[in-house]
């Protein structure tokens, strides 16, 4: 089937469910908890699939507009031992964080979709109160009304206050309060299940001074309901953005001073092409001249047919273990990064050169797919269009760990360095800052995070090409270096013993025993993550990082993939593919 009539495919479906050609829809993302008449509700993911590719039942969701509905809502669950989880209007978290338990239970999704009315911004103390589910972007905007500025936010803002909280979401900066958005957090309201006499459900609120805030502001929805968020405010302020595209010796030893130099400063590092990245981003005062946007490439509003082609191309490549040909993927879509500037623009419309200057608003964070407005465009991983699909790693390194992680990466980079384009075609590796936290699931001290996606196939059970350098440098990250997982992305392996990583876990255990002593608020989806057990290894476990491989059945044998050895950490054991599996090919 071509592609013109695979586009026709998706108009027809887009028209179909419009109920007539008079009510074409656009394709901003689709909400992600779908229900039918039967009774009974799916949750998805922005992606449209988790990492054990099954569905996340609910029996019901309700949508709570004030926080007394909210209060209702889990005062009722609670009268009723309904096991509840809370999920944001975007569903952008990849674990199964957000899913209430297995199907056979009485569950309900508390959507925070529209509790998102209330902004209050308190200029004279720098600070502002957002109802949980409000939109990052509409937060934003209101506050640069006000001629104010939040100083970080993660780098998509197709989220909601609760939900960037919730998992620790960070942008990228070792300056004051640092990039994580957790670390702005001065205040926040929590709706916690209580007894009879107290009506079921109380609303608590805790300030500053609380030491209950460690535990609340990175909290996995796993304490109760978020239902305010109040964030430290700086006087607005604008950025000067230089990306300088050069090569990628001594990456090592330059990245901690980058990060010391430049306030808002990342690093793109992409091995394949031993190209270097360095953003270049700093304040300057809110009088200086510029009015750039952060458009990144990767959030556009996409053709429909492009992000069909490009996946078209990338499984062609993968079935012809082309990994040539992956390197001309990637060496184009690299020259294009660098012709517009990742997509950083002078003003509305276009690149025309360095410095990119304008407002924090617009510069820190982005994502006009969600606002697409037309058929032929969306998300470029829109699940309804058969376009991108592909895993996040995201590791955060103690920030003296990471230099030699990154030699280990350059070692297996130069044993074959093609082994890297597939992740160069994504975007590399995105290497960005965050301070040292009080919040207990937070980072104890000065950390570096490296993020990198890769290839997913549509079939859990076919391996990818090269996957055995991927599950290398993910096994490296967070064993050998002991890494923590970010905890809105990575598959379920990556969470192994995570709980030791953490110093005070024992203490955010307590709080949420003191919160939710009957467990309302977890499931066996959020345990498996949050205690990083290991579960029973199955044929094929290894290949979507449900397990790390330790006989040639957990890989795919009968497809050439065998449990090998790591190449540079010997003690990773990864899915490889060889023609028979006595011989090792690296
Ligand atoms: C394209 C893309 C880009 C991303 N970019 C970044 C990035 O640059 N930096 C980064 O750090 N992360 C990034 N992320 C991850 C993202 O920040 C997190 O997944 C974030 O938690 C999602 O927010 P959400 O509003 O969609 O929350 P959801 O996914 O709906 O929920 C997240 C978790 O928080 C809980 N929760 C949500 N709301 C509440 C509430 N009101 N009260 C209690 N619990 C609640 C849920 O139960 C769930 O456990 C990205 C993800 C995607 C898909
Ligand atoms: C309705 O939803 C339930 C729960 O998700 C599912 O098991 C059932 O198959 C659905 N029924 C129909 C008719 O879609
Ligand atoms: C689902 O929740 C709504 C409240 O949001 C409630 O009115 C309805 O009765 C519930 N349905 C079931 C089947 O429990
Ligand atoms: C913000 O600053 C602009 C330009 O200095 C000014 O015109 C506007 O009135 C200010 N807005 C507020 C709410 O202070
Ligand atoms: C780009 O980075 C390299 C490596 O740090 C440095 O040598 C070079 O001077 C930089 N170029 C510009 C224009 O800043
Ligand atoms: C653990 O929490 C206590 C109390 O808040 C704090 O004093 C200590 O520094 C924390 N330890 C780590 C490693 O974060």
């Amino acid at each position: 089937m071509n592609y013109f009539w695979k586009l026709i495919g998706v108009v027809h479906v887009v028209i179909t469910w419009g109920g007539s050609i008079s009510t074409i829809k656009a394709m901003p993302p689709p909400p992600p908890v779908q229900c039918n008449q039967t009774g009974g509700c799916i949750l998805k993911n922005a992606y449209g699939a988790w990492g054990d590719r099954k569905d996340c039942h609910a029996s019901n969701v309700t949508y709570p507009a004030t926080e007394e509905e909210l209060r209702l809502a889990v005062a009722h669950a609670n009268k009723n031992k309904l096991k509840v989880k809370t999920v944001s209007k975007f569903s952008h978290t990849i674990p199964k964080l957000a899913c209430p338990c297995s199907q056979s239970q009485s569950t309900l999704l508390i959507s925070t979709a529209k509790l998102d009315s209330n902004i209050d911004i308190d200029v004279a103390n720098l600070a502002v109160t957002a109802d949980a589910g409000v939109p990052l972007r509409q937060l934003i905007d209101r506050v640069e009304e006000e001629n104010l500025s939040i100083v970080a936010a993660p780098y998509w803002e197709g989220l909601s206050v609760g939900g960037v909280i919730s998992t620790g979401a960070h942008g990228s900066s070792w300056w004051g309060k640092g990039g994580a958005v957790h670390d702005h957090v001065i205040g926040l309201s929590l709706v916690v299940p209580a007894k009879e006499s107290e009506g079921y459900a109380k609303i608590i609120r805790i300030e500053a001074n609380d030491p209950l805030l460690d535990a609340a502001k990175v909290s996995l929805g796993l304490l109760g309901v978020i239902s305010k968020v109040k964030l430290s405010l700086e006087p607005g302020f604008k950025r000067s953005i230089t990306f300088n595209f050069t090569d990628d010796a001594h990456i090592e030893d330059i990245l901690m001073d980058h990060a010391k130099k430049h306030e808002f400063g990342d690093i793109t590092w992409y091995p394949s092409r031993r190209t270097a990245v360095y953003r270049y981003d700093d304040r300057v005062p809110l009088n200086t001249h510029g009015d750039g946007v952060n458009d990144f490439i990767g959030f556009q509003d996409t053709s429909i047919l492009i992000s069909k082609s490009t996946r078209a191309a990338e499984k062609a490549l993968e079935k012809a273990k082309n990994a040539n040909g992956k390197c001309t993927l990637a060496a184009t879509v690299l020259g294009f990064k660098k012709l517009i500037a990742n997509g950083f623009k002078n003003n509305a419309l276009i690149f025309t050169g360095y410095p990119i200057v304008g407002r924090q608003g617009k510069l820190q964070t982005s994502g006009a797919c969600l606002y697409s407005r037309r058929v032929d465009t969306s998300c470029a991983w829109d699940p309804r269009i058969n376009g991108l699909f592909f895993y996040e790693t995201t590791a955060i390194f103690p920030a003296n760990k990471f230099k030699d992680f990154i030699r280990d990466v350059k070692k297996l980079r130069d044993l074959k360095p093609e082994n890297f384009c597939g992740v160069d075609s994504y975007n590399g590796f995105l290497i960005r800052f965050i301070k040292a936290s009080s919040a207990y699931l937070g980072q104890s001290e000065d950390s570096i995070v490296v993020d990198y996606n890769y290839y997913r196939a549509d079939d859990a059970s076919t391996p990818r090409l090269n996957q055995d350098v991927w599950e290398e440098v993910e096994q490296m990250a967070f064993f050998k270096y002991g890494a923590k997982p970010h905890w809105a992305k990575n598959r379920k392996l990556a969470f192994l013993n995570v709980q030791q990583k953490y110093a005070n876990f024992s203490r955010f255990l307590a709080a949420k025993k003191q919160m939710d002593p009957q467990n309302m608020f977890s499931s066996e989806w959020s345990d498996e993550i949050l205690f990083g057990t290991e579960a029973d290894k199955f044929d094929g476990c290894a290949l979507e990082g449900q397990c790390i491989c330790s006989e040639d059945r957990h890989c795919s044998p009968s497809k050439g993939y065998f449990c090998k050895p790591g190449l540079a950490y010997t003690e990773a054991r990864v899915c490889r593919f060889s023609q028979s599996p006595m011989t090792s090919i690296v």
